[in-house]
């Protein structure tokens, strides 16, 4: 081999410590604890389109504006009229997002249209589905406004699901500005 290869290597054995789990409890404790914050997304959102989250049947969801505004997995929030910055999902169907691995999250935000002078009320439901595949309600309301933070009790997440279960006070469509996910203490 390269001497100059096995100096670096033999270099890199040293300077990584042999550190056993078995040994030290603060390690063990430690190493949990980094598993868990990956689980759980580093305790930011992980409905970010820069993380891998996607929209999967977006072939059934308009969307208003353009590629820096009407998707509810941006991070720039603010530019939103009546003609950009939003979906549009019509009642019976789903926006459904998949996240890039299972994570366990609590909390849910979403923010729906609210530039009406009188605040439009929506009728939907908000589901996830669970690292087994089981699909739960984890929120209803007939009359759902603008910004809105859904707790349920800590679930290891593979997909969310917003329905437009009965359109809004105005019409049919569910408009959504943006989505967040997180686990939250
Ligand atoms: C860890 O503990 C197990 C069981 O107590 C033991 O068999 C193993 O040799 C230990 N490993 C290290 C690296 O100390
Ligand atoms: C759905 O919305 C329409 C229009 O607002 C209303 O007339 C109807 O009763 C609603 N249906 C249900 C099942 O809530």
């Amino acid at each position: 081999m390269n001497t100059f290869l096995s100096v670096l290597l033999l270099h890199s054995l040293f300077a990584m410590p042999a550190l056993s789990c078995n040994q030290s409890c603060f390690c063990k404790k430690y190493k949990t604890l980094k598993l868990r914050s990956t689980f759980r997304g580093q305790y930011k959102n992980v409905l970010q389109e820069q993380k891998g989250a996607l929209i999967s049947n977006k072939n059934q969801i308009g969307f208003a504006g353009n590629q820096f505004n009407r998707s509810p997995l941006r991070s720039e929030l603010y530019d939103v009229n009546t003609g950009k910055g939003y979906t549009t999902s019509i009642i019976g169907k789903f926006v459904i997002i998949d996240l890039p691995q299972i994570y366990e999250i609590n909390t849910i935000k979403f923010w729906v249209y609210d530039r009406d002078v009188t605040l439009r009320t929506f009728d939907l439901k908000v589901y996830v589905q669970n690292s087994q595949s089981l699909v739960q309600l984890v929120y209803e309301d007939t009359v759902a406004t603008s910004i809105k933070k859904i707790k349920f009790s800590d679930t290891f997440v593979k997909q969310i699901l917003i329905y437009d279960n009965n359109g809004s006070s105005v019409n049919q469509y569910l408009h959504i500005l943006n989505l967040q996910a997180y686990f939250e203490f």
